[in-house]
C-alpha cells in the first residue's frame, strides 16, 4: 500500500494559511491537517480552502484536526506565535514565542511522530533550536525556514538590478534570520561568471550591493510598516522547502540548520546553505568564506548564542 504523504500545519494565521493556500499549486501532497489554538479557526480554513480544490491543482484532501494527526505525517510544519509588530524586531519575539513553541513541540512528540519538523516561527533559529531540544529529533529532521525567504528577497533585487532571470542569480543570504545576516559576495555567481567580474565589466559601484543588502535586511520592516505583517514571501519560501522534502530534490536551499562546525561554530540554528532530500538535511555546503565574512558569520552566531540562554529553562 502505498504510504499517504501527509502534511501537517501547525498554526493557522496568515504565514500558516499563505504556505497552505500556495500548497494547491504542489504536487506530492495527499493530506493536509490544520492544527490551531483556535479549533474552529482552523475547521473554516479547512473548508474555505477546500471549497477551492475543484479549480486547484492539486486534489489534496484538507481537514482540522489534533496533534495525534501528525503520528504518521511526514512533515509537520511550525507556524505558531506572536509575529513583529511594527519596528519590533524578531528576537524581541524570544520569549513569548519560546513558551508556545516548546508546548506545541512537546504535543508533537507526544503523537509519536518521526517525521520532519519544519519551523518557521520567529525568531526563528531559536525557535528552530527549541524544536530540537524538546524533539530530541535529529538534527538532520529540524528544519527553519532560515534565510531561504531573505536569499528570494536578495535575488529578486539582484535580477531587477542586473536585468538577469533570478534562476541565473546564484547568491545566498547567510547567517541569521535578522539584522545580523550578510552576503558572502566573493561567493556569487551569475551564471558561471563570478558576480563580481561581471560588475567590473559593466563598471558598476560595488556600493550598489550594500544597498541592495540593505533593501533585503530592512525587508519585514519596510512591509510591516505598511500592511502590518509579512506572509506571502514566507508562504511560498516554505512551499519551495516542502517540495525539496517531498520530492527528493537533493537542491540547496539556505535553511536554518545545526551546526557541527562546517562553520567553525557549533551547537545553535543558523542559516547556511544545505542540501535538502526527503531525508532533511543532507549535508551543509561549506564555501569558502574570506575572514571578513566569517567575521560577520561569527557576528551572527553570537548574536544568537546570546539570546539562547532566553530559550533555556
Ligand atoms: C519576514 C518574516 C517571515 O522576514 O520574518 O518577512
Amino acid at each position: 500500500m502505498v504510504q499517504k504523504r501527509k502534511v501537517v500545519l501547525v498554526g493557522t494565521g496568515f504565514v500558516g494559511m499563505s504556505m497552505a493556500y500556495s500548497l494547491l499549486s504542489q504536487t506530492g501532497i495527499d493530506e493536509l491537517v490544520l492544527i490551531d489554538i483556535d479549533h474552529e479557526k482552523a475547521v473554516g480554513e479547512a473548508m474555505d480552502l477546500s471549497h477551492g480544490l475543484p479549480y486547484a491543482r492539486n486534489k489534496m484532501r484538507i481537514t482540522a484536526g489534533e496533534y495525534a494527526d501528525c503520528k504518521d505525517a511526514q512533515i509537520v510544519v511550525v507556524t505558531a506565535g506572536a509575529a513583529q509588530k511594527p519596528g519590533q524586531t524578531r528576537l524581541e519575539l524570544t520569549q513569548i514565542n519560546t513558551k508556545i513553541v516548546k508546548g506545541v513541540t512537546e504535543q508533537i512528540t507526544a503523537s509519536g511522530f518521526s517525521g520532519i519538523y519544519v519551523v518557521a516561527s520567529n525568531p526563528v533559529d531559536l525557535m528552530t533550536y527549541v524544536v530540537k531540544a524538546v524533539s530530541k529529533a535529529d538534527a538532520s529532521k529540524v528544519i527553519g525556514s532560515g534565510t531561504i525567504l531573505d536569499t528570494a528577497r536578495l535575488r529578486y533585487l539582484m535580477s531587477e538590478y542586473l536585468n538577469i532571470s533570478s534562476a541565473n542569480i546564484h547568491a545566498y543570504i547567510m547567517g541569521e534570520h535578522g539584522d545580523s545576516s550578510f552576503v558572502p559576495w566573493t561567493n556569487c555567481y551569475i551564471g558561471c561568471k563570478s558576480l563580481l567580474e561581471l560588475l567590473d565589466e559593466r563598471h558598476k559601484d560595488l556600493s550598489d550591493l550594500h544597498d541592495i543588502y540593505t533593501q533585503v535586511q530592512q525587508a519585514a520592516y519596510e512591509i510591516i510598516s505598511r500592511k502590518k505583517a509579512t506572509y506571502y514571501g514566507i508562504g511560498l519560501s516554505l512551499n519551495r522547502l516542502l517540495a525539496a522534502i517531498l520530492h527528493d530534490e537533493h537542491s540547496i536551499l539556505t535553511v536554518s540548520a545545526y551546526q557541527q562546525g562546517e562553520y567553525h561554530q557549533e551547537n545553535l540554528y543558523i542559516g547556511v546553505p544545505a542540501i535538502i532530500s526527503s531525508k532533511g538535511i543532507e549535508e551543509i555546503i561549506r564555501l569558502p568564506l574570506t575572514d571578513v565574512d566569517q567575521a560577520k558569520f561569527d557576528v551572527s552566531c553570537k548574536t544568537l548564542k546570546e539570546a539562547i540562554e532566553q530559550t533555556i529553562d
